[in-house]
Protein backbone atom coordinates (compact mmCIF):
# COMPACT_ATOMS: atom_id res chain seq x y z
CA UNK A 1 0.00 0.00 0.00
CA UNK A 2 1.41 3.39 -0.91
CA UNK A 3 0.48 6.16 1.53
CA UNK A 4 0.49 9.32 -0.45
CA UNK A 5 -0.03 13.13 1.57
CA UNK A 6 -0.69 16.06 -0.85
CA UNK A 7 0.55 18.57 1.48
CA UNK A 8 1.29 22.45 1.35
CA UNK A 9 -0.01 24.94 3.88
CA UNK A 10 -0.45 27.65 1.56
CA UNK A 11 -4.21 27.90 0.71
CA UNK A 12 -5.61 27.16 -2.68
CA UNK A 13 -2.69 25.67 -4.80
CA UNK A 14 -4.53 22.87 -5.98
CA UNK A 15 -4.28 19.62 -2.70
CA UNK A 16 -7.81 19.07 -2.89
CA UNK A 17 -7.99 19.00 -6.90
CA UNK A 18 -4.93 17.00 -7.13
CA UNK A 19 -5.70 14.80 -4.09
CA UNK A 20 -9.17 13.55 -5.90
CA UNK A 21 -7.91 13.39 -9.41
CA UNK A 22 -5.14 11.49 -8.93
CA UNK A 23 -7.30 9.20 -7.02
CA UNK A 24 -10.03 9.14 -9.59
CA UNK A 25 -7.18 8.46 -12.18
CA UNK A 26 -5.67 5.43 -10.16
CA UNK A 27 -8.59 3.78 -9.13
CA UNK A 28 -9.58 3.83 -13.32
CA UNK A 29 -6.59 1.92 -13.71
CA UNK A 30 -7.15 -0.33 -11.37
CA UNK A 31 -5.66 0.32 -8.38
CA UNK A 32 -7.88 0.54 -5.36
CA UNK A 33 -7.73 4.15 -3.75
CA UNK A 34 -8.97 5.28 -0.53
CA UNK A 35 -8.59 9.05 -0.30
CA UNK A 36 -8.58 10.48 2.89
CA UNK A 37 -10.10 13.71 4.08
CA UNK A 38 -7.48 15.64 6.44
CA UNK A 39 -9.10 18.80 5.94
CA UNK A 40 -12.07 20.45 8.08
CA UNK A 41 -13.01 22.63 4.70
CA UNK A 42 -14.47 19.10 3.49
CA UNK A 43 -13.53 20.02 -0.37
CA UNK A 44 -12.53 16.59 -1.12
CA UNK A 45 -15.44 15.05 0.67
CA UNK A 46 -17.54 17.52 -1.47
CA UNK A 47 -16.10 17.22 -4.47
CA UNK A 48 -16.33 13.55 -4.48
CA UNK A 49 -19.81 13.02 -3.21
CA UNK A 50 -23.07 14.19 -4.55
CA UNK A 51 -25.37 16.50 -2.50
CA UNK A 52 -28.02 13.73 -2.18
CA UNK A 53 -25.12 11.69 -0.16
CA UNK A 54 -24.30 12.96 3.88
CA UNK A 55 -21.94 11.12 5.35
CA UNK A 56 -23.19 10.01 9.19
CA UNK A 57 -20.13 9.64 10.46
CA UNK A 58 -16.26 11.74 9.21
CA UNK A 59 -13.09 11.34 9.96
CA UNK A 60 -13.54 13.58 13.51
CA UNK A 61 -14.91 10.30 15.01
CA UNK A 62 -11.88 8.36 14.06
CA UNK A 63 -9.78 10.90 16.16
CA UNK A 64 -12.26 11.87 19.05
CA UNK A 65 -14.16 8.80 20.65
CA UNK A 66 -17.77 10.06 21.47
CA UNK A 67 -18.85 9.03 25.16
CA UNK A 68 -20.97 5.83 25.89
CA UNK A 69 -20.61 5.65 21.70
CA UNK A 70 -18.65 2.80 20.15
CA UNK A 71 -15.61 3.23 19.00
CA UNK A 72 -15.43 4.15 15.31
CA UNK A 73 -12.85 2.55 13.27
CA UNK A 74 -11.74 3.94 10.29
CA UNK A 75 -13.56 1.49 7.87
CA UNK A 76 -16.60 2.30 9.61
CA UNK A 77 -16.66 6.42 8.08
CA UNK A 78 -15.35 5.19 5.03
CA UNK A 79 -17.87 5.49 1.88
CA UNK A 80 -17.52 3.82 -1.70
CA UNK A 81 -17.61 6.57 -4.27
CA UNK A 82 -17.22 4.51 -7.12
CA UNK A 83 -15.36 1.30 -8.24
CA UNK A 84 -12.25 0.68 -6.63
CA UNK A 85 -12.54 4.70 -5.60
CA UNK A 86 -13.46 4.94 -1.42
CA UNK A 87 -13.55 8.34 0.32
CA UNK A 88 -12.93 8.98 4.40
CA UNK A 89 -14.69 11.84 4.26
CA UNK A 90 -14.76 15.15 6.99
CA UNK A 91 -16.22 18.10 7.88
CA UNK A 92 -16.24 21.18 10.31
CA UNK A 93 -16.40 19.33 13.65
CA UNK A 94 -12.31 18.11 12.19
CA UNK A 95 -11.15 21.35 13.13
CA UNK A 96 -12.02 20.26 17.13
CA UNK A 97 -9.72 17.57 16.52
CA UNK A 98 -6.68 19.55 18.37
CA UNK A 99 -8.17 20.90 21.35
CA UNK A 100 -10.29 17.69 21.78
CA UNK A 101 -6.43 15.46 22.29
CA UNK A 102 -4.58 18.55 23.75
CA UNK A 103 -2.02 16.96 25.69
CA UNK A 104 -3.47 13.31 24.45
CA UNK A 105 0.09 10.69 24.05
CA UNK A 106 0.14 9.25 20.72
CA UNK A 107 -2.41 12.13 19.41
CA UNK A 108 0.16 12.65 15.81
CA UNK A 109 -0.27 9.06 15.08
CA UNK A 110 -3.81 8.29 15.19
CA UNK A 111 -4.43 8.37 11.11
CA UNK A 112 -1.08 6.31 10.95
CA UNK A 113 -2.79 3.82 13.36
CA UNK A 114 -5.81 3.51 12.09
CA UNK A 115 -4.41 3.03 8.23
CA UNK A 116 -2.56 -0.02 9.58
CA UNK A 117 -5.68 -1.84 9.72
CA UNK A 118 -6.10 -1.65 5.89
CA UNK A 119 -3.19 -2.73 4.71
CA UNK A 120 -4.78 -4.96 2.20
CA UNK A 121 -7.81 -3.28 1.64
CA UNK A 122 -6.18 -0.30 -0.82
CA UNK A 123 -2.97 0.29 -3.12
CA UNK A 124 -3.56 3.99 -2.16
CA UNK A 125 -4.08 5.97 0.20
CA UNK A 126 -4.20 9.50 -1.02
CA UNK A 127 -4.57 11.92 2.11
CA UNK A 128 -6.01 15.55 1.38
CA UNK A 129 -4.40 17.76 3.80
CA UNK A 130 -5.57 21.05 5.67
CA UNK A 131 -3.86 24.50 4.37
CA UNK A 132 -2.32 24.60 8.11
CA UNK A 133 0.67 22.89 9.86
CA UNK A 134 -0.25 21.39 12.81
CA UNK A 135 -1.88 18.29 14.62
CA UNK A 136 -3.79 17.42 11.50
CA UNK A 137 -1.20 17.68 9.41
CA UNK A 138 1.54 16.24 11.33
CA UNK A 139 -0.81 12.78 11.20
CA UNK A 140 -1.21 12.78 8.01
CA UNK A 141 2.67 13.01 7.59
CA UNK A 142 3.29 10.40 10.12
CA UNK A 143 0.70 8.33 8.05
CA UNK A 144 2.66 7.99 4.70
CA UNK A 145 6.16 7.59 3.11
CA UNK A 146 5.60 10.02 0.56
CA UNK A 147 4.19 13.46 0.05
CA UNK A 148 3.41 15.67 -3.03
CA UNK A 149 3.36 19.72 -2.63
CA UNK A 150 1.11 20.94 -4.87
CA UNK A 151 2.84 24.60 -5.98
CA UNK A 152 1.27 27.04 -7.68
CA UNK A 153 3.73 29.40 -9.32
CA UNK A 154 2.76 33.02 -7.60
CA UNK A 155 4.86 35.11 -5.54
CA UNK A 156 4.95 33.61 -2.36
CA UNK A 157 4.96 29.96 -3.47
CA UNK A 158 9.06 29.36 -3.21
CA UNK A 159 9.12 30.93 0.33
CA UNK A 160 6.25 28.56 1.22
CA UNK A 161 8.13 25.83 -0.23
CA UNK A 162 11.00 25.94 1.92
CA UNK A 163 8.96 26.20 5.28
CA UNK A 164 7.30 23.23 4.16
CA UNK A 165 11.09 21.54 3.89
CA UNK A 166 11.39 22.65 7.22
CA UNK A 167 8.58 20.99 8.72
CA UNK A 168 9.13 17.57 6.85
CA UNK A 169 12.76 18.23 8.93
CA UNK A 170 10.85 18.36 11.89
CA UNK A 171 9.46 15.65 11.38
CA UNK A 172 12.46 13.21 10.83
CA UNK A 173 14.11 14.56 13.22
CA UNK A 174 11.85 14.38 15.52
CA UNK A 175 10.72 10.72 15.01
CA UNK A 176 12.88 9.37 12.60
CA UNK A 177 9.88 9.44 9.40
CA UNK A 178 11.13 10.05 6.54
CA UNK A 179 9.09 10.97 3.25
CA UNK A 180 9.80 11.30 -0.46
CA UNK A 181 8.88 14.54 -0.78
CA UNK A 182 7.83 15.41 -4.44
CA UNK A 183 6.90 18.92 -6.13
CA UNK A 184 3.87 19.34 -8.51
CA UNK A 185 3.24 22.86 -10.21
CA UNK A 186 -0.17 23.43 -10.45
CA UNK A 187 -2.41 25.75 -11.35
CA UNK A 188 -0.05 26.48 -14.79
CA UNK A 189 -0.88 29.26 -17.08
CA UNK A 190 2.34 29.33 -19.16
CA UNK A 191 1.46 32.55 -20.48
CA UNK A 192 2.95 34.78 -18.38
CA UNK A 193 6.65 35.05 -17.79
CA UNK A 194 6.24 35.03 -13.85
CA UNK A 195 5.06 31.44 -14.44
CA UNK A 196 7.60 30.15 -16.70
CA UNK A 197 10.27 31.67 -14.05
CA UNK A 198 8.62 30.37 -10.78
CA UNK A 199 8.13 26.67 -12.55
CA UNK A 200 11.61 26.79 -13.66
CA UNK A 201 13.17 27.56 -10.29
CA UNK A 202 11.21 25.08 -8.65
CA UNK A 203 12.69 22.17 -11.19
CA UNK A 204 16.08 23.68 -10.38
CA UNK A 205 15.74 24.17 -6.45
CA UNK A 206 14.06 20.75 -6.56
CA UNK A 207 16.02 18.79 -8.98
CA UNK A 208 14.90 15.30 -8.54
CA UNK A 209 11.97 16.10 -6.39
CA UNK A 210 9.52 17.24 -8.93
CA UNK A 211 7.26 15.72 -11.05
CA UNK A 212 7.84 15.97 -14.60
CA UNK A 213 3.87 16.65 -15.16
CA UNK A 214 2.70 19.87 -15.05
CA UNK A 215 -0.94 21.14 -14.13
CA UNK A 216 -2.41 23.41 -16.15
CA UNK A 217 -5.33 26.20 -15.74
CA UNK A 218 -8.17 24.31 -16.49
CA UNK A 219 -11.33 25.70 -15.92
CA UNK A 220 -13.35 22.22 -16.39
CA UNK A 221 -11.21 21.21 -13.02
CA UNK A 222 -13.10 23.58 -10.79
CA UNK A 223 -16.02 23.13 -12.99
CA UNK A 224 -16.30 18.99 -12.13
CA UNK A 225 -15.36 19.41 -8.32
CA UNK A 226 -18.32 21.53 -7.90
CA UNK A 227 -20.49 19.26 -9.33
CA UNK A 228 -18.81 16.20 -7.27
CA UNK A 229 -17.02 14.49 -10.06
CA UNK A 230 -13.31 13.98 -10.61
CA UNK A 231 -12.52 15.27 -14.12
CA UNK A 232 -12.18 11.62 -15.38
CA UNK A 233 -15.30 11.26 -15.65
CA UNK A 234 -16.18 15.14 -16.70
CA UNK A 235 -14.65 16.23 -19.25
CA UNK A 236 -12.20 13.92 -21.18
CA UNK A 237 -11.25 16.54 -23.78
CA UNK A 238 -9.67 19.53 -21.61
CA UNK A 239 -6.64 20.58 -20.37
CA UNK A 240 -7.28 18.92 -16.52
CA UNK A 241 -8.02 15.43 -17.87
CA UNK A 242 -4.87 15.26 -20.06
CA UNK A 243 -2.53 16.33 -17.21
CA UNK A 244 -3.90 14.74 -14.38
CA UNK A 245 -3.94 11.32 -16.44
CA UNK A 246 -0.17 12.51 -17.00
CA UNK A 247 0.31 12.76 -12.77
CA UNK A 248 -1.20 9.27 -12.35
CA UNK A 249 1.12 7.75 -15.20
CA UNK A 250 3.83 9.11 -13.57
CA UNK A 251 2.92 7.92 -9.75
CA UNK A 252 2.38 4.54 -11.76
CA UNK A 253 5.50 4.45 -13.13
CA UNK A 254 7.29 4.73 -9.45
CA UNK A 255 5.68 1.58 -8.39
CA UNK A 256 8.51 -0.27 -10.67
CA UNK A 257 10.85 0.95 -8.13
CA UNK A 258 9.17 1.12 -5.03
CA UNK A 259 7.64 -2.49 -5.40
CA UNK A 260 9.33 -5.60 -4.16
CA UNK A 261 13.04 -4.46 -4.19
CA UNK A 262 14.57 -2.85 -0.91
CA UNK A 263 17.11 -0.01 -1.41
CA UNK A 264 20.69 -0.09 -2.65
CA UNK A 265 23.34 -0.15 -0.03
CA UNK A 266 27.32 -0.78 0.52
CA UNK A 267 29.14 -1.18 -2.26
CA UNK A 268 29.87 -4.62 -3.29
CA UNK A 269 33.05 -5.35 -1.06
CA UNK A 270 33.85 -3.51 1.61
CA UNK A 271 34.49 -0.07 0.82
CA UNK A 272 35.99 2.59 2.98
CA UNK A 273 37.70 5.19 0.89
CA UNK A 274 37.05 8.59 0.35
CA UNK A 275 35.57 8.73 -2.86
CA UNK A 276 31.69 7.14 -3.93
CA UNK A 277 31.86 3.47 -4.22
CA UNK A 278 31.24 2.08 -8.15
CA UNK A 279 29.81 -1.02 -8.32
CA UNK A 280 30.27 -2.46 -11.44
CA UNK A 281 27.41 -4.94 -11.28
CA UNK A 282 23.99 -4.27 -11.25
CA UNK A 283 23.60 -6.72 -8.32
CA UNK A 284 24.23 -4.95 -4.85
CA UNK A 285 24.36 -6.43 -1.91
CA UNK A 286 23.84 -4.21 1.34
CA UNK A 287 25.64 -5.41 4.19
CA UNK A 288 26.00 -3.82 7.61
CA UNK A 289 27.18 -5.50 10.95
CA UNK A 290 24.87 -5.65 13.55
CA UNK A 291 25.36 -8.61 15.86
CA UNK A 292 22.29 -7.96 18.67
CA UNK A 293 19.81 -6.23 16.09
CA UNK A 294 16.58 -7.36 16.49
CA UNK A 295 15.85 -5.88 12.51
CA UNK A 296 17.86 -4.28 9.96
CA UNK A 297 16.28 -2.40 7.37
CA UNK A 298 18.04 -0.69 4.30
CA UNK A 299 15.86 2.54 2.53
CA UNK A 300 16.82 4.34 -0.39
CA UNK A 301 16.28 6.41 -3.29
CA UNK A 302 16.09 2.63 -5.15
CA UNK A 303 12.81 2.00 -3.38
CA UNK A 304 11.54 5.85 -2.82
CA UNK A 305 12.85 5.58 0.98
CA UNK A 306 9.94 2.96 1.67
CA UNK A 307 9.98 0.88 4.43
CA UNK A 308 7.68 -2.24 2.53
CA UNK A 309 10.07 -4.67 1.46
CA UNK A 310 12.94 -3.29 3.17
CA UNK A 311 13.83 -5.76 5.46
CA UNK A 312 17.48 -7.11 5.56
CA UNK A 313 18.36 -11.31 6.27
CA UNK A 314 20.82 -11.26 8.92
CA UNK A 315 23.61 -14.46 8.90
CA UNK A 316 26.61 -14.02 10.84
CA UNK A 317 25.57 -11.07 12.92
CA UNK A 318 26.02 -9.63 9.12
CA UNK A 319 22.85 -8.62 7.80
CA UNK A 320 22.44 -8.61 3.90
CA UNK A 321 20.38 -7.74 1.01
CA UNK A 322 20.47 -8.23 -2.51
CA UNK A 323 19.11 -5.36 -4.67
CA UNK A 324 19.26 -5.04 -8.88
CA UNK A 325 19.93 -1.77 -9.58
CA UNK A 326 19.93 0.09 -13.14
CA UNK A 327 23.06 2.10 -13.57
CA UNK A 328 22.54 5.08 -11.65
CA UNK A 329 23.39 7.45 -8.23
CA UNK A 330 21.59 6.31 -4.82
CA UNK A 331 21.39 7.48 -1.44
CA UNK A 332 20.44 5.42 1.11
CA UNK A 333 20.50 4.55 4.74
CA UNK A 334 20.60 2.10 7.28
CA UNK A 335 17.98 1.62 9.80
CA UNK A 336 18.82 -0.71 12.67
CA UNK A 337 15.93 -1.57 15.56
CA UNK A 338 14.64 1.48 14.40
CA UNK A 339 17.57 4.26 14.35
CA UNK A 340 18.54 5.77 11.49
CA UNK A 341 22.27 5.20 10.14
CA UNK A 342 24.66 5.98 7.10
CA UNK A 343 26.79 3.15 6.13
CA UNK A 344 29.73 2.62 8.33
CA UNK A 345 31.78 1.16 5.75
CA UNK A 346 31.23 4.19 3.48
CA UNK A 347 32.75 7.04 3.25
CA UNK A 348 31.02 8.72 0.52
CA UNK A 349 27.72 10.77 2.19
CA UNK A 350 25.80 14.02 1.52
CA UNK A 351 23.71 15.46 4.22
CA UNK A 352 20.37 14.94 3.98
CA UNK A 353 17.35 17.37 4.16
CA UNK A 354 15.88 15.37 6.95
CA UNK A 355 18.89 15.72 9.13
CA UNK A 356 21.73 13.31 9.17
CA UNK A 357 23.78 12.19 6.63
CA UNK A 358 23.14 9.50 3.51
CA UNK A 359 25.57 7.43 2.36
CA UNK A 360 26.09 7.42 -1.87
CA UNK A 361 26.99 4.87 -4.27
CA UNK A 362 26.88 4.81 -8.03
CA UNK A 363 26.28 1.86 -10.42
CA UNK A 364 28.26 2.33 -13.22
CA UNK A 365 26.96 2.49 -16.57
CA UNK A 366 30.07 0.81 -18.26
CA UNK A 367 30.10 -2.35 -16.50
CA UNK A 368 26.36 -3.17 -15.21
CA UNK A 369 24.59 -6.20 -16.51
N1 LIG B 1 -5.44 23.41 -12.46
C1 LIG B 1 -6.47 24.18 -12.08
N2 LIG B 1 -7.09 24.97 -12.98
C2 LIG B 1 -8.12 25.77 -12.60
N3 LIG B 1 -8.60 25.85 -11.36
C3 LIG B 1 -8.02 25.08 -10.43
C4 LIG B 1 -6.93 24.21 -10.73
N4 LIG B 1 -6.56 23.59 -9.58
C5 LIG B 1 -7.37 24.06 -8.62
N5 LIG B 1 -8.26 24.95 -9.12
C6 LIG B 1 -9.26 25.72 -8.38
O1 LIG B 1 -8.56 26.55 -7.48
C7 LIG B 1 -9.20 26.55 -6.21
C8 LIG B 1 -8.25 25.98 -5.17
O2 LIG B 1 -7.98 24.60 -5.49
P1 LIG B 1 -7.94 23.51 -4.36
O3 LIG B 1 -9.20 23.57 -3.57
O4 LIG B 1 -7.60 22.22 -4.97
O5 LIG B 1 -6.75 24.06 -3.51
P2 LIG B 1 -6.31 23.62 -2.05
O6 LIG B 1 -4.84 23.71 -1.99
O7 LIG B 1 -6.92 22.31 -1.71
O8 LIG B 1 -7.00 24.74 -1.18
P3 LIG B 1 -7.08 24.76 0.44
O9 LIG B 1 -5.72 25.13 0.89
O10 LIG B 1 -8.12 25.77 0.76
O11 LIG B 1 -7.47 23.37 0.87
C9 LIG B 1 -10.46 25.74 -6.38
O12 LIG B 1 -11.52 26.61 -6.66
C10 LIG B 1 -10.17 24.85 -7.55
O13 LIG B 1 -11.34 24.50 -8.25
MG1 LIG C 1 -8.10 21.75 -0.09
Amino acid sequence: MRTIAVVNQKGGCGKTITSINLSAFLAREQRRVLLVDMDPQGHATLGLLTDAVHPSRTMYEVFVEEPGARLTVLRDVILTVRENLDVAPADILLSGVPEALAGQIGREDILSDALAGLRDDYDYVIVDCPPSVGLLTFNALKACSEAIVPVDPSFFALHGIGKLLETFDVLAKETGHQIAVRALVTLYSGRTAFAKAVADDIRHHLSGRHFDTVIRYSVKLGEAASHGIPIAHYCQRCAGFEDYEALATEVLQQEATIEGHAVLGIADDHYAGPLTPVVTSKEVVFAIEARHAAQVQVMGDFNDWNLDGSEMEPGDGIWKKVVNLPPGRYRYRYIVDGRWQSDPLNAAVEPSPYGGHNSILVVDQQFAG
